[in-house]
């Protein structure tokens, strides 16, 4: 029997089910770096938050421990290499929160353009409104470019979706990308490509960020970027907060560089940077990307079964390699 310890609060019937036999702790709250590392201490496996710091230093600590089994696509808190040194695998989620992700990040996109928390903070305030041709005008979306960083799944999912709106589609990957999928949407818009960074910024009505957080995406939008956008152009950031400068950020949107912003992530989440709380240009949600009930269930049980399967002496659904 192992011992499982989790880091943070977890659909812990779905977990529990995957994991029959072993000695499951915690799930009910999430564990401080004290907490984390006392009991890593004697842990076989964790079924970790992607908010847990496990660097270097904590990892080492693990001197039983086999396999992290992280409940989120993203693994920018967990040292790959320090895992991979003490003989620990690394698994995440990916396959199982694209839609719920894009949905969000979708969400965001018309919210912004269209001026929605704006429009409700008014109406709930109790200020006067009637009907009237030129209030709360917003951005149409019908021909507008979306350009995504990062065409992975989840911003595969995103240009899905920005195509069935009328929006064309530019990106930037690394790599050129099979987009047949996008481009079959919707016979009006045109063909997706892949561009330069430089391109991407100059030219998107509406920037969408869908890139793992690395040393080489870490503050990718900085204010060079935001200042090539053009000033009628929005934000979208569901990925890390860091891959955005947001001290530079705020002063974009102060100096009217940028139109607006929608926000699921922040630089020093769960802090937020004051002025952005005042801006009506903003959308602000607390990272609930893939916060969906189906979605959330799959995730739990993917992490689950990455980590029965590696204790089993298998290998892992869905490793980070
Ligand atoms: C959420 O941000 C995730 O990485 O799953």
């Amino acid at each position: 029997m192992a011992r499982i310890i989790v880091t943070a609060p977890q659909l812990m019937s779905v977990v529990n089910e995957e994991l029959p036999g072993h000695e499951v702790v915690g799930g009910d709250h999430a564990m401080d770096r004290q907490e984390l590392s006392d009991q890593i201490a004697t842990a076989d496996a964790l079924l970790t938050s992607l908010s847990d710091p496990l660097d270097a230093e904590m990892i080492s600590k693990g001197k039983n421990l086999k396999v992290i089994g992280q409940c989120a696509a993203g693994f920018n808190n967990i040292d790959l290499d320090a895992a991979k040194q003490a003989g620990v695998v690394v698994t995440s989620t990916p396959g199982v929160l694209h839609e719920a992700t894009a949905d969000l990040a979708f969400t965001l996109l018309l919210e912004v353009t269209r001026r929605t928390g704006e429009a409700e903070r008014w109406v709930r305030s109790g200020k006067a409104w009637r009907y009237d041709h030129t209030f709360m005008l917003g951005a149409g979306l019908q021909g507008a470019t979306l350009g995504i960083i990062g065409l992975g799944q989840i911003g595969e999912a995103m240009a899905r979706r920005a195509a069935a709106f009328g929006m064309n589609v530019i990106y930037n990957a690394r790599h050129e990308k099979n987009v047949m999928a996008i481009d079959a949407v919707n016979p009006n818009t045109q063909p997706t490509r892949r561009v330069e960074l430089d391109e991407l910024f100059v030219t998107s009505d509406v920037v969408s960020l869908h890139c793992p957080l690395t040393d080489k995406t870490r503050h990718l939008v900085d204010a060079d970027a935001l200042a090539a956008m053009k000033k009628t152009a929005y934000l979208v950031n569901t990925a890390r907060g860091a891959c955005v400068d947001e001290v530079a950020l705020v002063k974009a949107l102060k100096s009217g560089a940028i139109a607006g912003a929608g926000l699921d992530v922040y630089e020093d989440e769960p802090a937020i940077t004051v002025d952005l709380l005042t801006m009506e240009n903003v959308v602000l949600l607390p990272h609930i990307g893939s916060a969906a009930l189906p979605t959330r269930e799959a995730m739990s049980r993917l992490a689950a079964r990455n980590i029965a399967k590696v204790l089993d002496g298998k290998p892992a659904e869905t490793p980070v390699e």
